[in-house]
């Protein structure tokens, strides 16, 4: 069985992801397609299955294309992913437009694969945060509950695609010239880069768009998929979302209690047997270990001190692979296999 497959921003940092991740699971690609703005419609990516010429999305026929992996953006997906549904492709998106959509299944594959089967042709895949941070805090939610959730992340520039990557290599290189200045406060402003403030040498407590009540974006889909992934409804989360200076992979501090009081020892054996995570407690894990890498790593088990039952953990995961292209392949992967 050969599976005729689309990559919709196939250019894009996590589209070119998604091909790698095809290539390497062995994905049965019977044709493959690749579509992306007018910009790169012509060029030509070599692939294991030969050489494919990039598509301009905007008035592409999807007639055939089975099952399309979305990575251009909400727009693009709003836009077209109805198109290729109603042509009868399963379409697996990577963008926010459809997570909260009751109709659409959000699936973290590992955690809630069932779902996949529910779809009406589109299937979302999560928020790259909120995916990482999944992958370690479901096992604990299946066994005692999730009642209370006080999440920060450390996002890397990557989660905000080629635009982010390019933003940290210039202000780098920018405060390079003179690193005393970062030391005596008299550093220069960089010329301005894809942030609300420099992220060269700082972090920036504040991702995606401002929404009300002070939050961002960013930090209510931290809220909204927990939810909705972890199938409660009624769980009280506290989001605060910090880009930092990192290529790829995000980390998520979190604090979380439940129906029942956790043990660090029982937190730590739930997490050891859970499928994608890597169990990290006798080394520290960052992003640079994370990075390039399939497995979630969890480390930093302990139990909570001032609200004692709780547990505390540190989490890092590759956001283009886990959080981005992996899921989205290994969706395709749940749907195609029945
Ligand atoms: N980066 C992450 O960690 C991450 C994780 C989860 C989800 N996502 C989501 O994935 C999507 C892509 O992210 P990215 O990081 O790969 O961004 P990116 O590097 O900026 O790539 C964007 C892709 O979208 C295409 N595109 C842009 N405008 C288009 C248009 N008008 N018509 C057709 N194609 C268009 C681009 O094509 P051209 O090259 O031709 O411009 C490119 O292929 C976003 O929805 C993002 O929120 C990203």
């Amino acid at each position: 069985m050969t599976v005729r497959t689309a990559i919709v921003g196939a250019t894009g940092v996590v589209g070119r992801e998604m091909l790698a991740t095809l290539e390497r699971r062995d994905f049965p690609v019977g044709d493959l397609r690749m579509f992306a703005s007018e910009r790169s419609a012509g060029s030509v990516v070599p692939t294991r299955w030969g050489d494919v010429t990039v598509e301009s999305l905007s008035g592409a026929d999807p007639a055939g294309v089975e099952v399309a992996l979305f990575s251009a953006g909400g727009d693009r997906s709003r836009e077209h992913a109805p198109r290729f549904a109603a042509a009868g492709t399963v379409v697996v998106d990577n963008s926010s437009a459809f997570r909260m959509d009751p109709r659409v299944p959000l699936v973290v594959a590992g955690v809630n694969d069932a779902a996949a089967h529910g779809h009406h042709s589109i299937i979302a895949n999560p928020n790259c945060t909120t995916m990482v941070l999944m992958m370690g805090l479901a096992p604990l939610h299946r066994a005692a509950g999730l009642t209370d959730l006080v999440a920060t992340s450390y996002q890397s520039v990557s989660g905000s695609g080629h635009r982010g990557i390019a933003t940290l290599e210039a202000e780098s290189a920018h405060f390079s010239t003179d690193l005393d200045a970062l030391r005596t406060g008299t550093w220069r402003e960089p010329p301005p880069g894809f942030y609300v403030r420099p992220i060269g040498f700082n972090v920036i407590p504040f991702t995606g768009a401002g929404v009300a009540g002070g939050y961002t974006d960013e930090e209510m889909k931290l809220v909204d998929e927990t939810r909705k992934i972890l199938e409660a409804p009624g769980v009280r989360v506290e989001p605060t979302c910090v880009r930092v200076p990192v290529m790829v992979s995000h980390g998520v501090a979190a604090t979380a209690w439940f129906e029942r009081p956790v043990a660090a020892d029982e937190a730590c054996d739930l997490i050891a047997g859970a499928p994608g995570v890597e169990l990290w407690m006798d080394k520290v894990p960052t992003p640079l270990d994370a990075a390039g890498r399939d497995d979630v790593l969890v480390g930093r088990i302990r139990a909570t001190v001032g609200r004692p039952g709780g547990i505390s953990l540190w989490t890092v995961g590759d956001n283009l692979r886990k959080g981005a292209a992996l899921n989205a392949v290994q969706i395709a992967e749940i749907v195609v296999g029945g």
